[in-house]
């Protein structure tokens, strides 16, 4: 009986362990600030609005996002612009949600490893999803600093459509596709 137990303890185990050895990495996203009017001035352009408050917590409160991390402009206010447009990207999902928004620097100054270090703590503790929404003009550094692999990653594309979605699994780039916002992201 002792070694009936002792076996079915040994199975339990290597079931255990097999289960969270093929349980999938949660995946993490990544998509920049919604549409902004040009020549630098401030806000979201209405259809960026709307991608904000109507698309993005649609599509992202069926991604089982626990995390939503942004940026912050650095401190001598050269980098980083589209960071406050971020933020408030990111602002209506995070209020359906009931979660805060971290945010890590962008810059010179900024701690490269943050968004990496940040992401990976929070994924690593969960089984949620990560949700990051950054500068649509600091897209580089920010993948460098990720840590995501952007090798075959449409260079053109980034950053220049606010639909894009980033998929990224174990720090690899998985794949891009549109949040298809309706009456936003179709063909007129
Ligand atoms: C968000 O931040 C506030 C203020 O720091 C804190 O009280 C609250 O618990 C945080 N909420 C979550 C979901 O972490
Ligand atoms: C995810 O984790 C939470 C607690 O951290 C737990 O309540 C929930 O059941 C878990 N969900 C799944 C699908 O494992
Ligand atoms: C957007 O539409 C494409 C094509 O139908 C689909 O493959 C993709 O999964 C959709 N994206 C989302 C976020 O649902």
């Amino acid at each position: 009986m002792a070694s009936f137990a002792g076996s079915l303890f040994v199975f339990v185990c290597l079931a255990a362990t097999a289960i969270a050895a093929t349980a999938p990495a949660p995946p993490y996203y990544i998509i920049t600030n919604a549409e902004t009017p040009s020549l630098d001035r401030p806000g979201l352009t209405p259809v960026g609005k709307q991608r904000a408050e109507d698309c993005i917590p649609e599509v992202f409160s069926q991604l089982n996002i626990g995390f939503i991390l942004s940026c912050s402009v650095d401190k001598d206010g050269e980098e980083g612009l589209g960071c406050p447009v971020a933020v408030k990207t990111a602002t209506p999902l995070a209020q359906a949600l009931g979660l805060n928004i971290t945010l890590c620097g962008t810059g010179e100054e900024a701690n490269d490893d943050c968004v990496h270090d940040k992401v990976h703590a929070f994924l690593k503790a969960s089984n949620q999803s990560a949700l990051v929404v950054w500068d649509a003009t600091d897209m580089d550094s920010l993948l460098e600093n990720a840590d995501v692999n952007d090798a075959g990653l449409d260079e053109d594309t980034l950053g220049t459509h606010a639909d894009l979605i980033l998929t990224v699994v174990s720090g690899k780039r998985v794949g891009q596709t549109s949040m298809n916002c309706t009456g936003l992201d179709g063909p007129a």
